[in-house]
């Protein structure tokens, strides 16, 4: 399944840690835009769709989420607790966010602006593509 964890560097001294995320250096993209959620209710679930072609990379810069991925075959669960440590999203998986801890701040890397055509909300349509298109 096309996703990896991604360590950051960290400048750490005695006035605190500073992390940094470059594009086309940590983050294997040009980034086109940045998100971030907060004041997700921990019962809440986000995400529930697949990209056609965006890549994204997430973090938690507070607090901690799982993250559910899904190629229609394998599921993979991941905690994100580090905002030294951040998961790269290809293109074409199912993504759910969940387990938010009420201090929870999701910080997202994408490789494309905005495009609702982009998405695909529909379960059943991401399963018929995926055997459409491998
Ligand atoms: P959506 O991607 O469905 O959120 P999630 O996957 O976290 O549940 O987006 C929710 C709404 O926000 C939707 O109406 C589109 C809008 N939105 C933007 O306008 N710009 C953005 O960059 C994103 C990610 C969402």
């Amino acid at each position: 399944m096309n996703h990896r964890w991604i360590d950051l560097p960290r400048v750490i001294d005695d006035r605190g840690t500073l992390v940094f995320a470059e594009a086309e250096r940590q983050i294997p993209f040009a980034v086109k835009r940045a998100y971030w959620l907060v004041d997700a209710p921990p019962a809440a679930t986000r995400g529930g769709h697949a990209h056609v072609a965006l890549e994204q990379c997430l973090l938690a810069l507070k607090g901690s989420l799982t993250l559910d991925l899904s190629d229609g075959d394998e599921r993979v669960s991941l905690r994100l607790e580090s905002c030294s440590r951040m998961v790269y999203v290809g293109p074409g998986l199912w993504r759910e966010l969940r387990d938010f801890t009420p201090d929870a701040a999701c910080l997202v890397f994408a490789s494309a602006y905005y495009d609702e055509a982009d998405y695909i909300r529909d379960w059943e349509t991401f399963l018929l593509r995926r055997k459409a298109h491998g």
